[in-house]
């Protein structure tokens, strides 16, 4: 059995249905171009049938990533497998990834197909998709539900039919590891012509074990884990790309296999996900939380000083912690600026983007006296998020608050061309900014949460903002960052604004 463990991230789709984290195309390249950085084998861009933002974004990344596989999702059809097709055709190298369910409750209730239909589905999905690419993936949705022998004869056929990657997906995260793992055997095991494929996992998080599941996976044959980033994704999410990664690689002796990731990529990649989805990571996240690498107790910090491998089990930097190290400061030249982005592995795309991230900078430099890498990346994560086809921008908000009295907010707002003037008072200075902001764009959108995170520490560091409004079905992210947080709250409530007027309408695979 092979020792290499492919990673395929999903981050870009089945982290995308996760609510409210949909990306512009341009965020959804510096996702990739950080994958690859990070060094996934397979990233899988989207689902190119969605929309045709979703296909055109898939394409530029298929154009731009060189050493990672591109994947689009396709359901089991026609339209979907000639759109991912087309869709990865700029790729260096392209996947098809199709899919169709295999459980008695998806094939009745869902498809309302008979089983002989579904078979046949798969193998026409796997022979059109092999048109385009010879690197076809074939999932069985709902495969934790479905009928060991049927999965067999559906997996059988579709190895016949050219499928080379075959993914058993625990989509309602109902399993347990010691179940899991014995699924994952008996397939080998059952399926003629097993060995002439890659086995893969895609588990779920509903009851917490989409790790655990994938481990017990690895550990009974499965060489490829579909993760996210961040553990990102539908409902509680999928399994985390970082606990996977750095499980396999610490306990070598147990599962004999690893990866290709460049470890120290992770925390970087993390931070970007979450900045660009406005999914804060939990400050207990194993490997990219907070604390993750902090000791609190007297005796566990006594241990470390005296002997690190006492209570570390992995070091902070393997993973890309920085520890805030300080990189810049006010007097920083637009070189030593450009050199440490590059550093960061932030690429802009041209030399009017970087001249306008140093005024950024300046700006910042002005206001806080020590800027770190943290800081850095909010600063060009937040402008990412305002494309220039952005209906609404802040230029300026005054904002009155003082015992006793009501807090009033005056707000000025570039829409298109135009200007537009409010003022509002409200229960605190964020609650009037937004209220203000709302009399005149009347979005009539519910505001689902608030939240601030502060980038770095100390009382002149940037508050992160996100908020998440929700309108007619449709819920979007916003993110904004600045030192003063009522002002980064009406940037992250504007940034939600533009991507709720600009959102368009899209398909969801498994709906
Ligand atoms: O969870 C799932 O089953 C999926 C498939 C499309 C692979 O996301
Ligand atoms: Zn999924």
């Amino acid at each position: 059995m092979s020792d290499r463990l492919i990673i395929f991230d999903t981050t870009l789709r089945d982290g995308e249905q996760s609510p409210g984290a949909a990306m512009t195309k341009d965020e959804k390249i510096r996702i990739a171009r950080q994958l690859e950085r990070l060094g996934v084998d397979v990233i899988e861009a989207g689902f190119a049938a969605a929309s045709p933002g979703d296909a055109e974004a898939i394409k530029a990344i298929a154009g731009v990533i060189k050493n990672s596989t591109v994947c689009s999702l396709a359901r089991a059809n026609e339209r979907d497998v000639r759109a991912a097709g087309e869709a990865i055709k700029p790729a260096a190298s392209g996947r098809i990834h199709t899919f169709i369910a295999t459980s008695p409750i998806h094939m009745e209730k869902k498809l309302r197909m008979q089983p002989d239909q579904v078979v046949d589905a798969a193998v026409k999905a796997v022979k059109m998709a092999l048109e385009y690419t010879d690197n076809v993936e074939f999932s069985a949705e709902d495969a934790v539900r479905s009928e060991m022998d049927f999965l067999c004869r559906v997996f059988e056929a579709v190895i016949q039919a050219g499928a080379k990657t075959l993914n058993v997906p625990d989509t309602v995260g109902y399993s347990i590891p010691a179940l899991w793992g014995e699924r994952i055997r008996q397939l080998i095991e059952r399926v003629p012509n097993s060995d002439k494929v890659v086995w893969s996992t895609h588990c779920h998080n509903d009851l917490g074990m989409a790790v655990a599941n994938s481990l017990a996976a690895v550990m009974n044959g499965a060489r490829q884990v579909e993760c996210t980033i961040n553990g990102l994704g539908e409902r509680a999410g999928n399994a985390s790309l970082e606990e996977i990664v750095m499980a396999v690689k610490t306990r070598r002796d147990v599962f004999g296999c690893d990866s290709r990731i460049d470890t120290t990529q992770i925390v970087p990649t993390s931070r970007l996900v979450s900045q660009i989805t406005g999914y804060p990571v939990q400050p207990n996240k194993a490997i990219v939380g907070a604390n993750a690498f902090s000791h609190e107790s007297g005796i566990h910090q006594d241990g470390v000083l005296k002997h690190r491998e006492t209570y570390e089990i992995m070091r902070a930097e393997d993973v890309g912690w920085s520890h805030n190290k300080l990189t810049l400061g006010k007097l920083s030249g637009r070189n030593a600026f450009r050199t440490r982005l590059q550093e960061l592995g932030i690429v802009l795309e041209s030399e009017e983007a970087l001249n306008a991230a140093f005024a950024r900078f300046k700006e910042l430099a002005d206001k806080k006296r020590e800027i770190f890498d943290e800081d850095l990346q909010a600063l060009v994560a937040n402008e990412s998020g305002l494309d220039a086809c952005d209906r609404f921008k802040l230029v300026s908000l005054k904002v009155c608050s003082e015992t006793g009295e009501t807090p009033h907010a005056f707000v000025v707002l570039s829409d298109g061309g135009g200007e537009i003037r409010a003022d509002e008072f409200g229960g605190g200075p964020v609650d009037a900014s937004f209220r203000a902001i709302e009399k005149r764009v009347e979005s009539g959108s519910t505001l689902l949460l608030y939240s601030v995170n502060n980038i770095t520490t100390g009382t002149d560091a940037q508050g992160e903002v996100t908020v998440r409004l929700a309108r007619n079905g449709r819920i979007v992210n916003g993110q904004g960052a600045d030192t003063d947080i009522v002002i980064a709250s009406a940037k992250a409530y504007l940034n939600a604004l533009n991507k709720l007027f600009g959102a368009e309408e899209r398909a969801h695979p498994q709906v």
